[in-house]
């Protein structure tokens, strides 16, 4: 059998949700050029199988800039002193809110550093104030890593969904993208911790991040699998100036494509983002992903004076637009895809399994 022939099959069997070996995703992964078009048939396919042609939109909200942390990668680090340092208001992010639900948004993410202002006690009061404004919608948070008394006291308080990228399924790999104070193991049991609590889980990684090999992202896969969370957020990752990996090169369109696709094939009923990481990569990046199964998009509502501090990588896309212009851009864009964006709440269609 030639090379195209051995990926089409395998590819064939993922579909039919036959378990690949790490050798098989890494054979697909070697020989990518040689399966693209069909992957990204095959993933269309089983995206429009699941979730039909709808694309959901989620509305970002990055409430806060501080962070304890200090990934090498991420441009909020704590040791990056050019960052301009903010904090929205409760009342300012209800605001972003109300604009958002007025734009047709059913679900806000609020995103912000390791900032330990935003106690329990503040977060929890912000989200039961979105939940008793918004009954219809859902409330996602993506706050890095907390205590699982803290995600049960937010759980309790209504957040639904909750984002965690666990960066790297490698935990030696882990140790170089990270300060050694920071641990993938701890990482990876707040992923479990959050299902277990009941929220809809995202994890995720970047495509090409440093010492990043093959053998990584199949590993990547594997890991997926096993977790099985309902969200999966993946892009290139894209130098920032002001840190440690300032010259190293950024990912690649093809491989963030061929790794949603792979995603899509692998959990059938993920919910997978088109990301902003993608779309400034390549002017048609989200339009790409969705090609591939994406079937999210992430428009940001932060006030316009701080999109352009919320910056983890260079030349972030949208950060001069207001809410209501990228959505009607993005509207305009997907439609041109054959899909098309809804006004829904956007939850998982699959049960929940490996809980
Ligand atoms: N390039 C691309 N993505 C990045 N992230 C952080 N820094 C970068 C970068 N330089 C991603 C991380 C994090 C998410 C919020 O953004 O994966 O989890
Ligand atoms: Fe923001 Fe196009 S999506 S300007």
């Amino acid at each position: 059998m030639n090379t195209k022939d051995k990926c089409i099959t395998l590819l064939e069997q993922l579909e039919k949700q036959t378990v690949l070996s790490k050798e098989e995703y890494l054979f697909l992964i070697r020989h990518k050029e040689d399966c693209m078009e069909e992957l990204s048939r095959m993933a269309s396919d089983v995206r429009d199988r699941v979730y039909g042609k709808k694309i959901y939109i989620r509305g970002l909200i990055e409430f806060s800039n501080y962070c304890k942390n200090d990934c090498l990668y991420c441009g909020i680090r704590k040791s990056n002193h050019k960052a301009e340092r903010y904090r929205l208001t409760k009342e300012q992010i209800l605001d972003c809110a109300d604009q958002g639900h007025a734009l047709g948004f059913r679900t806000f993410v609020l995103q912000g550093g390791e900032d330990p202002w935003f106690t329990d006690e503040r977060m929890a009061d912000i989200v039961r104030e979105l939940k008793k404004r918004y009954p219809d919608c859902a409330v996602t948070l993506s706050l890095g890593e907390r205590s699982e008394e803290s995600y049960r006291i937010l759980k309790e308080a209504g957040a639904d969904r909750y984002l965690l990228r666990h960066e790297t399924a490698d935990p030696d790999h882990y140790r170089k993208l990270h300060p050694q104070t920071m641990d993938w193991k701890h990482r990876v049991n707040c992923l479990y911790s959050l299902k277990r609590l009941g929220y809809q889980v995202g994890a995720g990684f970047m495509t090409g991040s440093p010492f990043q090999t093959e053998e990584d992202l199949a590993e990547e896969l594997l890991f997926l699998k096993e977790l099985s969370p309902q969200m999966c957020g993946i892009g290139p990752f894209i130098p920032h100036q002001d840190t440690p990996f300032r010259e190293n090169p950024a990912g690649s369109v093809e491989t963030t494509l061929f790794m949603l696709g792979l995603i899509r094939l692998t959990l059938p009923d993920v919910l997978l983002p088109a990301t902003t990481a993608l779309g400034t990569l390549d002017p048609q990046g989200r339009e790409k992903g969705i090609s591939f199964g994406a079937n999210v998009l992430m428009p940001n509502l932060s006030p316009s004076d701080v999109k352009k501090k919320y910056l983890l990588y260079d030349n972030k896309i949208c950060t001069g637009d207001e809410a209501a212009r990228c959505i009607e851009c993005l509207k305009a864009r997907i439609k041109k895809t054959g899909c098309e964006i809804v006004t829904d709440r956007g939850d998982h269609k699959g049960g929940y399994h490996n809980v």
